[in-house]
C-alpha cells in the first residue's frame, strides 16, 4: 500500500505538487470514483487508478539500455551539462541510474535501472564481470603491449602503484592509428586510458561494447535507447 500522490509522482505523472493539485482538481480516479484525498492509501498492484481518463500502471523496475554518445555525462542531474537520465524520455520512474559510469566523451553501452541489487551485482569489485571495450589509439599497439596487458599494468605511480588484473588485448589494426578491443574484468576510474597511457598511448576513441552477458544493440545509434528484451533480464538477472 502507498500514498495516491506519492505513486503518481514515482510514475511520472508530476511532481509530488504538481499531482497533488491534479488531485485536488478531481483529475484522478481509484477504481472509477473520483478521489480528493492526496493521503489515500492504494494498492499499487490491484487497484486502477486513473489521471485524466488515462490508465497509469504500476512499474516498480525499469531496465534500458542506452548507447551513450559522447558529450553526455553519467550522472543522474546536471545543472550545465545533458545527463544519460535526460536521454531516457519514456522513463516512468524517478529513480533511475546509470550502473556505472562511462566518462564524457566514451559512448557505448550503458544499462540505465532502479534495480539496485542488480548494479551492485554488476559493479561489486568480487565480481569481476567482463567488460569489452573497443577503441581508437594513437601509435601503433603491439604485441608487447598485448603482453604487458595480460601480465597487468601498474596504473598508479611508482610510490603509489595500483596494479590492473590481466586483460586481454585483440589488436584489429596497427598502424598510425590503431584499432583494438580490451575486455577487463574490472572497472577502476578511467581505466582503459590509463591502461594505454602505461604504456605511453592515447586513447582517441572509446567505446564499450559489453558488460557482462549485456552486449550492445547494433540497431542502437548513440543517443538511442530500448528497454532490456525478456531474455536479456534472464540472463543479466543470473
Ligand atoms: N575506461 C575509461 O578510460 N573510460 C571509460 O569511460 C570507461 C572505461
Amino acid at each position: 500500500m502507498m500514498r495516491l500522490d506519492k505513486y503518481l509522482a514515482e510514475m511520472g505523472i508530476g511532481t509530488r505538487q504538481e499531482v497533488k493539485k491534479k488531485i485536488r482538481q478531481g483529475n484522478i480516479s481509484v477504481n472509477g470514483t473520483v478521489v480528493k484525498a492526496a493521503d489515500t492509501k492504494i494498492d499499487e498492484n490491484q487497484d486502477e487508478i486513473m489521471a485524466n481518463g488515462q490508465p497509469v500502471s504500476y512499474v516498480s523496475y525499469e531496465y534500458y539500455m542506452l548507447n551513450k554518445p559522447a558529450g553526455v555525462i553519467s550522472a543522474t542531474e546536471d545543472r550545465k551539462d545533458t545527463t544519460v537520465l535526460d536521454l531516457i524520455k519514456d522513463k516512468k520512474r524517478k529513480d533511475l541510474f546509470p550502473v556505472g559510469r562511462l566518462d564524457k566523451d566514451t559512448e557505448g553501452l550503458l544499462l540505465i535501472t532502479n534495480d539496485g541489487d542488480l548494479a551492485h551485482r554488476l559493479l561489486a569489485p568480487k565480481k569481476h564481470v567482463d567488460k569489452v571495450y573497443y577503441a581508437k589509439i594513437r601509435g601503433k599497439v603491439t604485441e608487447e603491449d598485448v603482453k604487458q596487458f595480460e601480465k597487468g599494468l601498474n596504473i598508479g605511480t611508482e610510490d603509489k602503484p595500483e596494479m590492473t588484473r590481466p586483460a586481454s588485448l585483440e589488436i584489429l589494426t596497427s598502424a598510425d592509428e590503431s584499432q583494438i578491443r580490451l575486455t577487463i574484468h574490472e572497472g577502476k576510474f578511467h581505466q582503459v586510458k590509463r591502461m594505454f597511457l602505461a604504456v605511453g598511448k592515447e586513447v582517441t576513441y572509446l567505446k564499450r561494447e559489453r558488460m557482462g552477458t549485456l552486449c550492445l544493440d547494433e540497431n542502437l545509434k548513440p543517443g538511442e535507447y530500448r528497454p532490456l528484451t525478456k531474455e536479456e533480464m534472464e540472463h543479466v538477472r543470473k
